[in-house]
């Protein structure tokens, strides 16, 4: 028998509002280092946590259609509020397999807690739509789902604000009731929050597992391109990275986030 030399040399679309997403972006390619990743910040309408779920759907569309002009094999909406709010509304508009990361993190949050007590850090729009305590509630109906929306956060990263005083005070004023809720499990319900994961870890201390949902959902892209044959599976990875707004300043923070230089191109998407 020949051995299986097809390797799908097609991109791996992901997206998010900002900067966060980058930390799904350091996943994907941690697990799968020969993919090309095509990758879009919308730095022109970050934050999208504050925003209404038409306004969101919206943005996600419009980024999911320039990813599939881009022949992505593949779209990971690497932002949760994008992923509670619009999913299905990104899925019916492109013909690519498209992810969220709602479902990876509550599956990761399930199988690590003991006490059955959750805490859900997100934003406004992702604690109002419910999408965690959902997807937590058909994994296990036992456990006990907390949410805390920390709007803060998000500003607080994208100003580049990723230690010090500023930050430690902002983990302090949302995480402390967090910490006096007993919960085991605190899922980082937003791919910003991982960015200062080290700081919120010293604030809950080695007792408390933080899950995001970067690891599983980089698990769940290489079974859905395994099991479709369209990996990579030859040569050097590519990176092309969009914001649609102050390329140069996003790729300064990019750049502290992913380690590296990397020139972003500004994509501005007719709304
Ligand atoms: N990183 C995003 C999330 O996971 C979006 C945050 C925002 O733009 O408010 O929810």
């Amino acid at each position: 028998m020949k051995p299986d030399t097809k390797s799908d040399g097609r991109a791996i679309g992901i997206f998010d509002s900002g900067l966060g997403g980058l930390t799904i972006f350091k996943a994907v390619r941690a697990l799968m280092p020969r993919e090309n990743i095509i990758y879009f910040g919308d730095s022109a309408h970050v934050p999208y946590g504050s925003k209404s779920k038409e306004t969101v759907a919206g943005y996600s569309v419009a980024i999911a259609k320039f990813l599939e002009s881009k022949k992505v094999k593949l779209i990971l909406i690497a932002c949760n509020t994008a992923s509670a709010l619009a999913l299905q509304t990104v899925k019916k508009h492109v013909k690519a397999p498209v992810l969220g990361v709602i479902a990876p993190g509550a599956k990761r949050a399930a199988a690590v807690s003991k006490n059955k007590k959750i805490a859900v850090l997100g934003t406004e729009s992702t604690v109002k739509s419910r999408a965690y305590p959902k997807h937590l509630a058909k994994i296990d109906k036992t456990i006990a789902a907390s949410q805390y929306a920390c709007p803060l956060f998000v500003p607080v990263i994208e100003e580049g604000l990723l230690e010090g005083p500023i930050t430690a005070l902002v983990i302090k004023k949302y995480l402390e009731p967090v910490k006096k809720s007993g919960a085991d499990t605190v899922i980082l319900g937003c791919t910003h929050y991982p960015v200062i994961k080290r700081s919120i870890a010293r604030l809950f201390g080695p007792r408390v597992n933080l899950v995001d949902s970067a690891e599983e959902i980089a698990k769940e892209a290489h079974a859905l391109l395994a099991a479709r044959c369209m990996l990579k599976t030859k040569g050097k990875a590519g990176t092309e990275i969009y914001a649609s707004d102050s390329p140069r300043r996003f790729a300064a923070l990019a750049g502290r986030i992913i380690g590296g230089r990397f020139k972003v191109k500004e994509k501005r998407l007719g709304q």
